[in-house]
């Protein structure tokens, strides 16, 4: 009988995943059907004893679930619990087991450029929502020297970055526009902002005429793959990172915890690229 996993999300008719899991269950021989379920959030709870029921083995969850789903799961490791929101279940002996493999999925893409230790690094982080919570967990154990959190609402990225302060890891707030001022200071630069994902290609989070060419500019959004902002920092000297990284890592890590098989992490990216280009 085929394995059923899924993702729990609203709105889901967009969601890359289930192709790209899809397409992995068929390469690896795995006998598994990877299905996009639309969940009002009044609902997330029915569809969660819904999944035990139907004794699915696994889930991912996406906007707007991901920090409410830990109300309903059996356990939440540390990491999850850290950045405070899960986008991973596993279903063990019948009990849903919540991860968080955002934020090493991003990791593991930012080390395919950023090859000099962390600690050397000080980090610009634009935005201060979940996504930035993840990223700026990791970092954080990392060790970078230091993140700075950059939000268009200040007192949300001042509030993050005392979360986030350690004896390793320095940590401050600005302003959209005291960053672009200071743009120079940082070697990576992350936004985790929707500003500039299609339809709206031509707004960026901030400006860069202050950048270094030494710099590392990377982008969540891979709707467009090389959103303006990349665009410019590329024109500027800068190495990028785009978005898709991310998402097949954070893909490809869920796919580990639930079939303990390692999907090949290009052919995931090209199969979600041939989709975007299509
Ligand atoms: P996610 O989980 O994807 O991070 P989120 O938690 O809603 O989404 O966070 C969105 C982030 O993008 C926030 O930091 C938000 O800034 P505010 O805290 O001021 O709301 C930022 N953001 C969204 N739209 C923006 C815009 N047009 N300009 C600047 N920042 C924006």
């Amino acid at each position: 009988m085929k394995k059923l996993f899924g993702l729990l999300g609203h709105p889901v008719g967009h969601s890359l995943s289930p192709l790209m899991h899809n397409q992995m269950f068929q390469l690896l021989d795995f006998d598994g059907y990877y299905h996009a379920f639309d969940v009002e959030p009044s609902q997330l709870e029915k569809a969660v004893e819904g999944a035990r029921a139907l004794q699915m083995q696994g889930f991912n969850v996406t906007i707007p679930h991901k920090v409410t789903i830990m109300d309903y799961l059996d356990m939440v490791d540390e990491e999850a619990q850290e950045i405070g929101a899960v986008n991973t279940v596993v279903m063990k002996d019948g009990q849903l087991f919540g991860s968080n493999t955002d934020g090493q999925g991003y990791l593991e893409s930012l080390m395919d450029v950023v090859t000099t230790p962390f600690p050397t690094h000080d980090v610009l982080i634009i935005g201060a929502g979940g996504a930035a919570r993840a990223i700026g967990m990791v970092l954080k154990r990392e060790k970078v020297r230091s993140i700075t959190i950059a939000n268009r609402t200040l007192a949300k990225a001042k509030e993050f970055s005392e979360v986030l302060e350690s004896s390793e890891t320095s940590c401050s707030a600005l302003s959209l526009k005291e960053a672009e001022q200071q743009l120079e200071r940082f070697s990576v630069i992350i936004n985790t902002t929707s500003v500039g994902m299609s339809p709206r290609v031509d707004d960026m989070p901030l400006y860069l005429e202050r950048l270094s060419r030494e710099t590392v500019v990377s982008d969540l959004i891979y709707n467009p793959l090389e959103t303006k902002f990349l665009r410019e920092a590329k024109q500027k000297g800068a190495k990028t990172v785009d978005g898709l990284g991310m998402f097949v890592n954070q893909g490809a890590l869920a796919f580990e915890l639930w079939t303990g098989l390692r999907p090949d992490r290009e052919k995931m990216r090209r199969c979600v690229l041939e989709q975007l280009g299509g």
